[in-house]
């Protein structure tokens, strides 16, 4: 039987962080055995702020290298850079023509992304959504496993299928966001601000924990992190958002639930916590950074994974966007 198909990605942009790692690789890589798997590079997205072209094609293969160096298996899913397949493109301009504008200006990631990028508010930004809901639909995807900062996103794709299903007949299968809880990961902090979401944009490095960060970089963010000044060791997101984060990152590296976490940490100081998430984050990090020197030394192959992803991603691709077209009556 045909399994369900999945779709998610990630933007070649900044430098791949824990955030993405435990928010949705780490379920790409639990589905991986259950779905049918596109995971994209979604390049397309990253040029909606400035990108030095030489450093996103060299960032873009870095990225191709941390999926499968964190377990992504090109010969059961399929990986590809999204400008590869046009298809993207296309169908995000039949979806905007069903799009208000007054559901786009209500996305909060791009009233944050305007407030930063003063000097280039440009309408890709502001399109942003409808050529991920075109990414989502071009595939017929049933789940979709993002952070939990992809939400608003998730539910404009799903109102745009049926938005289009109940215009034209049915095009489009319904996707099903899959987001952690945040205990689980689907919204990991900065380690020194944590009342924001840890993000790979973020001009100060201490803030985020990179998958290619050296072992004792490691240790010394986590030195750093921020915590308060109580000194229990208990999970309160409003209250003690630093401990609560620590107390996420240990447990989604060691896979202990928090709740044990508490009890083990009973009258232990905060040092301790830092230390021992410092070495659980290295751990967990050694073995993805070993494969992805090692992966990363071989362009030719990393190429070749992506020439044959986008070859089958394009007959897929292909097959929606014909009948997408078809049905709005365009020959
Ligand atoms: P992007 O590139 O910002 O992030 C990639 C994935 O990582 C998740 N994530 C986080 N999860 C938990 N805590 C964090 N601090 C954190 N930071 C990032 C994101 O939720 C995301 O799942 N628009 C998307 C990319 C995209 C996409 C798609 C995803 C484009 N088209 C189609 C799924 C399906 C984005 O900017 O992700």
């Amino acid at each position: 039987m045909a399994r369900d198909i999945l779709f998610s990605g990630i933007q070649p942009s900044g430098q791949l962080n824990i955030g993405h790692y435990f928010g949705a690789v780490k379920n790409w890589l639990r589905m991986q055995e259950d779905f049918d798997c596109m995971f994209s590079l979604v390049n397309l997205h990253a040029i909606t702020v400035r990108q030095d072209p030489v450093a996103l094609r060299k960032r873009s293969l870095d990225f191709v290298a941390a999926y499968m160096a964190c377990g992504i298996d090109p010969e059961k899913s399929i990986i590809f850079a999204q400008s590869d397949v046009p298809e993207h493109s296309e169908l995000m301009w039949l979806l905007s023509c069903h799009t208000y504008m007054g559901e786009l200006e209500r996305m909060t990631q791009y009233k944050d992304k305007i407030a930063k990028h003063t000097d280039n508010v440009n309408l890709g930004l502001f399109s942003y959504p409808v050529l991920m809901a075109a990414d989502i639909l071009l595939y017929q995807t049933k789940a979709v496993p993002v952070g939990a900062d992809q939400k608003q996103h998730l539910e404009l794709a799903r109102d745009l299928a049926n938005r289009m299903n109940n215009a034209y007949g049915k095009l489009f299968t319904q996707p099903e966001p899959y987001i952690p809880s945040t205990e689980d990961g689907g919204r990991i902090m900065s380690l020194l601000e944590p009342e924001k979401k840890m993000s790979k944009s973020d001009e100060n490095a201490g803030n985020y924990i990179a998958l290619l960060d050296e072992p004792n970089v490691i240790r010394k963010k986590l030195k750093r992190a921020v915590t308060d000044t109580d000194t229990v060791i208990r999970y309160d997101r409003e209250h003690k958002p630093g401990v609560s984060n620590l107390l996420t990152l240990l447990s989604g590296a060691t896979g202990k639930p928090i709740a044990a976490l508490e009890v083990d940490y009973a009258g232990k100081g905060y040092g301790h916590l830092k230390t021992d998430t410092g070495e659980a984050i290295v751990a967990l990090l050694e073995p993805i950074q070993a494969n992805f020197h090692h992966l990363r030394n071989d362009e030719t192959e990393l190429t070749r994974v992506m020439e044959q992803g986008a070859e089958k991603a394009r007959i897929r691709a292909h097959s929606t966007l014909n009948k997408v077209k078809k049905a709005m009556g365009l020959i």
